[in-house]
């Protein structure tokens, strides 16, 4: 079903600092999942759902997402771009898109997969009286999220941003989706950092204004992929469908007939596998990579360009743009970054 709401912003203007050092090399937004950029995931989920103006909050790094992402034809989308010299936080990065704003819209954190009824949420927040509708998630250990608590009929009652735990037991967080009236704008101020979580969202509370929360009929696929435990978890989860459009493929490439290729596996394009190789399951090789004969690759994620040594055996393993893994070696659970980064 098509949302009644068209436009979004997308706040993907952070350091990224828990994933460093994948980070230094590439902003978050650009983290390859199954050969595509995270943010990809979201811009899929709006234009599937008919949001199809979506206003990319863009600082750390930026030139290099702009040249990958383009203007977004390529999802059948528009992607316009609004950029912080500094990054001005995850309110202030809302205001400072407001010039672009004309009526509700979505805003997300950049860095979920999350596979949500946007076009429900959408007609949730418009058939309410909420100036923001909090899209709210269960989840077992809340500690690294924003609780929200609501009263019976929905409405927010408190703000608790990562609280080790709630003592009357709740367990809805914020899952970084929200539905915005645009008089929101107006109680953010121009041009400072302002934070979503700890400022603008208990500042909306004390005023007095209706928010609510919205829990999905169904709960799809989520996660945050703030951490490299969760960009491992993500991984692993998309290659075994999490989300049904997305499905692993192996590209045209060069892959020895010896080598053994244990399903999920997406391989992209010119590649090169060795002789004896097994590669899989849960792996994904960028284009240009190099696997040397006999080497072992399982549970790991290789970007572009990257080597492995004859022999060597890789599990659990993140080889960022360019790594070299000498033959022989055995790496388990480890971030390779090239010697040069
Ligand atoms: N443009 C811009 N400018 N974007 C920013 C800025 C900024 O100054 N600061 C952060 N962001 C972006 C990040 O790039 C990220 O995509 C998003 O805002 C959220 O920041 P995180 O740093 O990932 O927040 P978090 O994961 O610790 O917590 C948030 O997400 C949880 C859900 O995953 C909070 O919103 C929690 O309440 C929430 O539960
Ligand atoms: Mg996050």
């Amino acid at each position: 079903m098509k949302s009644p709401i068209t436009k979004a912003i997308l706040l993907i203007g952070g350091l990224g600092t828990r994933l460093r050092p994948l980070t230094y090399q590439r902003p978050k937004a650009l983290l390859p999942l199954l050969n595509r950029p995270l943010i990809s995931y979201e811009i899929e989920l709006f234009a599937r759902h008919g949001v199809t103006d979506l206003i990319m909050a863009i600082s750390y790094q930026a030139d290099e997402v702009k040249a990958a992402l383009g203007d977004g034809s390529r999802w059948g989308v528009r992607l316009h771009y609004v950029e912080e010299q500094e990054p001005l936080g995850t309110a202030g990065a809302i205001k400072h898109a407001a010039p672009l704003i004309d009526g509700p819209f979505f805003a997300c954190n950049g860095d979920l997969i999350y596979d949500v009824d946007l076009a429900a949420m959408a007609q949730a927040h418009l058939d309410s009286s909420a100036q923001v509708t909090f899209c709210l998630r269960r989840v077992d250990d809340i500690s690294a999220y924003g609780l929200i608590q609501c009263d019976d009929a929905g409405r927010v009652v408190a703000f608790r941003e990562k609280v080790g735990h709630d003592e009357t037991g709740r367990n809805t967080v914020n899952s970084g989706f929200y539905a915005i009236n645009p008089q929101v704008l107006d109680a953010i101020p121009q041009n400072i950092s302002y934070s979503n979580e700890t400022q603008l969202f208990p500042d909306l509370l004390a005023q007095g204004k209706p928010l609510y929360g919205f829990v999905p009929a169904q709960e799809g696929y989520w996660c945050d992929v703030g951490r490299i435990e969760t960009y491992m978890a993500a991984h692993t989860s998309l290659l075994r469908s999490a989300l049904d459009w997305v499905k692993p493929a192996i590209g045209r490439g060069s892959i020895d007939r010896s080598a053994q290729v244990l399903q999920p596996v997406d391989i992209a394009g010119d590649v090169t596998v060795g002789a004896g190789c097994r590669i899989g399951p849960d792996v994904a090789i960028g284009a240009g990579c190099c696997i040397g004969d006999g080497a072992v690759v399982e549970r790991s994620i290789l970007w572009s360009e990257c080597t492995v040594g004859a022999d060597a055996y890789l599990s659990g393993v993140i080889l960022a743009c360019g790594a070299e893994v000498a033959p022989h070696s055995r790496h388990t659970d480890e971030v390779i970054v090239p010697q040069d980064a």
